[in-house]
């Protein structure tokens, strides 16, 4: 089984496509909205504190168990152990890992839907396919089922073409591209009027908010989700990484850029938003809050580019490409979960793996369509708000309780020799095995209770 294992062919590939499972809607679109209307600065200090505090370190447990396994998140998990009942702890683990992963991208292939179709409306609007342009602009059951089934094809097939064919080869194509798009934005809003009162409410902080639990539960889900974490997405991204790289320096890097990037866009979509209001689109809801949900991305950006004229349709079309890339590079993240379970665990290739699979997923993603009121949010925070961080957990007492140490140690060694004498070695297992699983328990009983 081993020489079938697909592997990245170098740092640089594994990071672009670890960087780009992490950076996503949740960065571009979930954290800045989040920050403007929890307390400016406030959330971005919790969320960057948390990051660093428990998603990082368990970040680092998915990478240590991966490479170590070479497998799988259910083959991981289940072989850590050596009584029978952990293994079997370790396998339920796992698939129930990977069954978050596939609701998640059940929910996230309907928004990457929506983004697609805002791309493609001005684009053929420009190349003169007017009626088109007018069926992607008018929201309906059908375009929606359509839009997201383009984007499940578009994942199924590079997730089909393998480790380095399709993933390492789509992520170093198109990060790039993103980091392109979106620093150009970037520049072009901060330069228009109103930009600075949007970057005033999106820094200057308001600490009192920071007393919420519910806060609290969201800034840690948002760390946990923008980190793509506890699902097995990261994990099976470190076991296609060479033994010879560091695992905490990639894993450093890869918080760094997924925060340092969702700390960006709010330097562009708040701001834009003001940019919006000084050009007389409304950007509070009823009750006087920002509007952060779907009206932001749907409504007050288009107004935004409507307003611009030329400048607004290239604007669009770059902005709605941003997204697009963003969601696809981490669509294709969380497919590789489940089949990577299913090419290692069963007879079946990895292209009629990623079909089926894919296609199960787009069943689901179907019926949430068809009962949007009822399912959206409950499979959102059933998924991110609760399951992530618990399987956070979970990883964490794997790596700190049942993974030997020794095996830890020799794992952090073959990339980073002298780690032993690192901070990192004296910090990173007694953190991982106690302080880690405590602080999220705490934060989650908390937010219960509130
Ligand atoms: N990290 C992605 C984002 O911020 O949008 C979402 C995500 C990707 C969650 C992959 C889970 C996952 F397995």
């Amino acid at each position: 089984m081993m020489d079938k294992r697909g592997q990245f062919s170098s740092k640089i590939g594994f990071l672009l496509a670890a960087v780009g499972s992490a950076v996503g809607l949740g960065n571009i679109w979930g954290f800045p909205t989040q920050a403007a209307s929890n307390g400016g600065g406030a959330f971005v200090l919790a969320y960057l504190l948390l990051a660093f505090l428990l998603a990082y370190p368990a970040l680092m447990a998915e990478l240590v168990i991966g490479r170590y396994a070479r497998a799988n998140i259910v083959t991981a998990l289940g072989d850590l152990g050596k009584q029978p009942h952990t293994r079997l702890l370790g396998k339920a683990v796992g698939y129930y890992g990977v069954l978050i992963a596939s609701l998640i991208l059940s929910f996230y292939a309907i928004v990457a839907g929506w983004m697609l179709a805002e791309f493609g409306q001005p684009l053929t609007q420009l190349i003169g396919w007017h009626s088109a342009a007018q069926w992607l602009a008018q929201e309906s059951i059908l375009r929606n089922l359509i839009v997201a089934l383009v984007f499940m094809a578009l994942t199924i097939w590079i997730v089909a073409r393998g480790v380095e064919a399709g993933i390492e080869a789509w992520s170093t194509r198109l990060m790039p591209v993103l980091f392109v798009i979106l620093l150009g934005l970037i520049v072009y809003v901060l330069f228009q009027p109103g930009a600075t009162q949007g970057l005033r409410t999106y820094l200057v902080p308001d600490f009192r908010q920071l007393t919420d639990p519910a806060l609290l539960l969201s800034a840690m889900g948002q760390a946990f989700f923008s980190l793509s974490l506890g699902v097995g997405t990261m994990l099976i991204y470190g076991s296609y990484l060479r033994k010879q790289d560091s695992l905490p320096r990639l894993g450093a890097a890869v918080t760094l850029m997924d925060t340092g990037i969702a700390f960006t866009a709010g330097l562009l979509i708040i701001p834009a938003m003001y940019v919006a209001q000084h050009h007389g689109v409304p950007i509070y809801g009823e009750g006087g809050e920002l509007l952060a949900g779907p009206g932001l991305i749907f409504q007050v950006l288009p107004s935004l580019f409507d307003t611009m004229g030329t400048a607004g349709v290239g604007l669009s079309i770059a902005f709605f490409a941003l997204m697009s890339i963003a969601a696809l590079t981490s669509s294709i993240s969380m497919l590789e979960a489940p089949v990577s379970v299913t090419v290692e665990r069963t007879q079946l290739q990895r292209p009629g793996a990623a079909l089926a699979i894919g296609a199960a997923i787009f069943v689901v993603s179907v019926l949430i369509i068809f009962n949007m009121e009822t399912l959206f949010g409950f499979i959102i925070s059933l998924t991110t708000e609760y399951s992530q961080p618990l399987l956070g957990i979970a990883l964490c007492i794997f790596v700190g309780w049942i993974m030997h140490r020794n095996h830890v140690l020799e794992e952090l060694k073959a990339g980073h020799k002298d780690i032993e004498h690192s901070v990192f070695w004296k910090v990173w297992p007694f953190y991982v095995r106690v302080i880690c699983p405590v602080l999220i328990l705490l934060a989650f009983v908390q937010s219960l209770r509130g």
